[in-house]
């Protein structure tokens, strides 16, 4: 049968993935004595998992991470201060529903990045949003948009992802205007949306990266109150 109508019928439903892949199943299908009900499912699951992956690459694409990292290029012997079973549990994503924070603090190299880049990349398959931003980033972003008035704009951008991912916390100092604008940010998503938050610094430190002890305590509260915390100690992987 010549199946021009079918793949028609189903560009019209938008199904191009079995539009594309009918022929091929069919003629499997029919060799294989497949029953119908089979043939349907096979099909229907078909175009459910392309449309699933084409909707994790535009998460993934949104989400801005640096680079594509999964926490299987992650060697835990290396890092013995790293509980894996401490990671496996922030992989579920549980934290995310909960609305609580992943802090991952250490020196340079030890895999803070990578570790966030993986967490994210697990919440991005659960079916979850985020957005990663360097500190460094999210400074030039408020500098910007403070002398075009649109501060508002940055608050309801970071605030919208399920999973907010900010990186290199303590390398550059914030500015007033960045400072007000990432507590606004962190108490907005106080115990509604997650983040993952990575820094050089020890929280004793944070009152200068933000130049406002008050408002510093008054940031971490906030931060640590649901949160995990993973202290990475030893040298760089670079
Ligand atoms: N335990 C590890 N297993 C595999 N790769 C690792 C490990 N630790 C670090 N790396 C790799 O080493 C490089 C540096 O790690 P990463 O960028 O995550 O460090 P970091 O803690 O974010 O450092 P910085 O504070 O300088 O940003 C990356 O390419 C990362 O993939
Ligand atoms: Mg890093």
């Amino acid at each position: 049968m010549n199946t021009d109508n079918l793949v028609e019928r189903l560009k019209l439903l938008g199904w191009s993935y079995t539009a594309d892949q009918l022929d091929g199943l069919l003629e499997d299908s029919s060799k294989n004595n497949v029953s119908y009900s089979e043939f349907l499912y096979t099909l229907l699951s078909n175009e459910i998992e392309y449309k699933e992956q084409l909707e994790l690459e535009k998460r993934i694409k949104k989400a801005r991470l640096p680079y594509v990292k999964t926490i299987h290029d992650f060697d835990f012997p290396f890092q013995p201060s790293l509980d894996p079973k401490r990671v496996n549990e922030v992989l579920t994503g549980r934290y995310i529903h909960n609305g609580e924070n992943i802090i991952l603090l250490g020196p340079p190299g030890v895999g803070k990045t990578h570790l966030a880049i993986s967490m994210a990349l697990e919440a991005l398959t659960q079916g979850h949003t985020a957005l990663f931003i360097t500190a460094n980033d999210f400074i030039s972003e408020c500098r910007k948009a403070h002398k075009e008035g649109l501060i508002q704009r940055i608050i309801k951008r970071y605030c919208r992802p399920d999973l907010l991912i900010m990186d290199e916390i303590g390398y550059f100092a914030f500015d007033e205007v960045s400072a007000h604008t990432l507590f606004q940010i962190i108490s907005k998503r106080y115990e509604q949306g997650a983040m993952i938050l990575t820094s050089n610094k020890s929280y004793v430190e944070w009152g200068k990266i933000f130049g406002d002890d008050v408002l510093a305590t008054a940031m971490l509260d906030r931060i640590v109150h649901h949160s995990t915390t993973f202290n990475i100690k030893g040298g760089s992987y670079r």
